[in-house]
């Protein structure tokens, strides 16, 4: 038997962290499945739940405040980067992959392709804030992927300040008042097209009823991200990767919230004002 070629040594480059952000806790829940696909990669984490919902700002503001995030990122040394939210993606991710040619960009963006597979009755109900309803890039995904479906679009900045704010008494009238249209059309499947709404996902089902099937971007931004460091040839070997997260809120309820998607695994969480 001849042996292959045995694998090249890991650079530094390689153990450099992967660089996730979001405007808040959100892209935690994208956090975790990378973390279930890649455990020997180290992470870093920046949630903008100061300025969040960035679902209720404009594209160029959304713009302004995502380069901050990723420039951060960037200075800590991040080897790819993990746009871990709708909203930013398809409102900016063309123009930061101009800003930051350097580096890799991986975003994410609802998956509606998923959906038009799954979808029995092809009536199809799409979850996202405000800021993505509006967007080309969001119309662009339905016209491409669903264009036999009947697609029912409920856009909506109500509940993301309240997973921020973990108001777990007023979300499910909220969740009750908000997808009352994906009752009404009779939809057979929901896209959460926010990575804040995983958070919601057992009470999302609940209102919805358990023949209905609930989608969510997390493992296919996490096989992404994985097909573009072996691509790229930097992933880790480390057997000792750290997971650092920052918030530009508050500690407390930040970490409270990573402790329940993250189960508890995370090396520190610090807060941080961005320039
Ligand atoms: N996590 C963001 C997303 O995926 C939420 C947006 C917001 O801050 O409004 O769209």
């Amino acid at each position: 038997m001849v042996a292959g070629p045995s694998p090249a040594p890991a650079t530094d480059m390689d153990n450099q962290p992967i660089g996730v952000l979001d405007s808040g806790v959100g892209g935690l829940t994208v956090l975790s499945e990378i973390r279930k696909e890649l455990p020997e990669e180290s992470t870093i984490y920046i949630g903008d739940s100061h300025n969040a919902p960035y679902g209720k700002r404009t594209p160029e503001n959304i713009l302004f405040l995502s380069e901050k995030l990723i420039q951060f990122l960037l200075d800590k040394n991040a080897k790819i980067i993990v746009i871990a939210c709708n909203t930013i993606t398809v409102n900016g991710i063309e123009k930061l992959r101009e800003v930051f040619p350097k580096v890799p960009i991986v975003g994410t963006v609802p998956v509606v392709k998923m959906a038009a597979a799954v979808t029995k009755n092809k009536k199809i109900g799409l979850l996202v804030t405000e800021a993505t309803a509006k967007s080309a890039y969001n119309q662009n995904l339905i016209t491409t992927f669903a264009n036999d479906c009947d697609v029912t679009i409920v856009g909506t900045n109500k509940l993301v300040p309240l997973i921020e704010a973990e108001n777990n008494k007023v979300l499910p009238k909220v969740i009750e008042e908000e997808l009352a249209p994906f009752k009404e059309k009779g939809v057979d499947t929901v896209i959460l097209g926010s990575t804040h709404f995983p958070i919601l996902r057992s009470m999302i089902q609940d209102f919805l009823g358990p023949k209905v099937v609930v989608l969510d971007s997390g493992g296919a931004v996490a096989r992404q991200v994985r097909r573009i460091l072996t691509n790229n040839n930097i992933l880790s070997d480390d057997i000792h990767p750290t997971h650092e997260l920052y918030t530009t809120g508050n500690v407390a309820p930040f970490s409270q919230i990573a402790k329940k998607i993250l189960k508890d695994k995370f090396t520190s969480v610090s807060s941080v004002v961005l320039e």
